[in-house]
């Protein structure tokens, strides 16, 4: 090897290096451990030819080093001095995100109870039996209990079927008068079609004092109803049954797109079906310590997907769940 040939080539190698990645590989063949410079500085015999070597070595990682200074300060004014970032340039606007259409439902019907001074109650997903059936004197035979309509945790605990159990718990932890709006999640073995999911969103709303009638009743629902629907809205009841309501009823809200006159949305009735509703059955009193000649009151309860499909003009329940933008993003 020409220790003269090989450093004059390396110099070369190092000054012709255009960026630090060649000025790496520069470094790695003519000074990196398999380089023919340090085979020979393992084999030297005399001290003589070390000394060269040496020598070759120091001036050649010196250029390499001073090499690296010069590139490394090239980088930095090409950015100083290269083009700038125009700060005054408009920014790409971020996707805002905003609350689902069920939650704003929700928030909504929370503040028409508010506006009447009730209480909202936060009730458990989870219900015992007894709060989801017993209590509100669903009879042991009853269709709902079964492990086909209802999902059992266990033998004496179910993911609640409607929000009626919250009536029985806050009947239980106050004494009227009891003025309460409780909303939430509640779960029945449904199949999912356009108008039933095995999980949906319920309000309930529960009233006890003296003398609380279903005239007091109607008058409520007539109130909520004009506050979501509008102030034309009128209300109509119809007979019903549910286990834990005497009198029990249905109620229909005349129709808001075709002010009763008979639309698709009303199914040329002029009527939407709302909800279940009725007088409290003095026994359900009874089950949570009241005395029924005492008080009286009223329920009733609907689900807020209907609520929000009907306002909306929404085909199908399920498009609340699938989390498209495309449709949510529009609530
Ligand atoms: C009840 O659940 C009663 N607890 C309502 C009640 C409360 C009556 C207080 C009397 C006093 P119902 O099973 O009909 O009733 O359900 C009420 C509403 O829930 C229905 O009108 C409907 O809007 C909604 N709903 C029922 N099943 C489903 C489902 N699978 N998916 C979506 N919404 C549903």
């Amino acid at each position: 090897m020409d220790p003269q040939a090989l450093e004059s080539e390396a110099l070369s190698a190092i000054e012709a290096s255009a960026s630090p990645a060649e000025l790496d590989d520069a470094r790695v063949r003519y000074l990196g451990r398999k380089s023919e410079l340090k085979q020979a500085l393992r084999e030297v015999r005399d001290r003589e030819t070390g000394m060269v070597l040496n020598a070759v070595r120091e001036r050649l990682e010196a250029a390499a080093g001073a090499r690296e200074t010069e590139l490394r300060t090239a980088e930095l004014e090409a950015v100083f001095t290269g083009p700038s970032v125009d700060v005054t340039l408009p920014g790409e606007r971020p996707n805002r995100g905003h609350l689902h259409l069920i939650t704003q439902i929700r928030r909504e019907v929370e503040d028409i109870f508010l506006g009447l001074g009730y209480e909202v109650y936060d009730g458990d997903e989870v219900a015992t039996v007894f709060e989801n059936f017993d209590a509100l004197t669903t009879e042991p035979g009853h269709p709902s209990r079964s492990s086909s309509d209802t999902f059992y945790l266990d033998e004496s605990t179910v993911l609640r079927t409607h929000t009626s159990p919250d009536q029985i718990r806050v009947m239980q932890s106050r004494t009227p008068p009891i003025y309460m709006v409780s909303l939430g999640r509640v779960y029945r073995r449904d199949t999912p079609d356009a108008t039933h999911s095995p999980t949906f969103n319920q309000v309930e709303s529960l009233v006890v004092d003296r003398h609380i009638t279903l005239a007091d009743l109607k008058g409520t629902v007539l109130h909520f109803s004009r506050a979501l629907f509008g102030e034309e809205r009128d209300v109509r009841m119809r007979t019903s049954y549910f286990p834990f309501t005497e009198p029990s009823v249905e109620f229909d809200v005349s129709c808001f797109l075709c002010d009763g006159a008979g639309c698709a949305v009303c199914k040329h009735s002029g009527w939407i079906e709302m909800g279940g509703a009725g007088v409290v059955d003095p026994d359900v009193f009874v089950n949570v310590g009241y005395d029924p000649e005492e008080v009286s009151g009223f329920a009733f309860g609907l689900g807020l997907e209907r609520i929000a499909m009907l306002r909306h003009g929404l085909p199908d329940l399920r498009l609340f769940w699938e989390n498209d933008l495309r449709v949510l993003g529009q609530f």
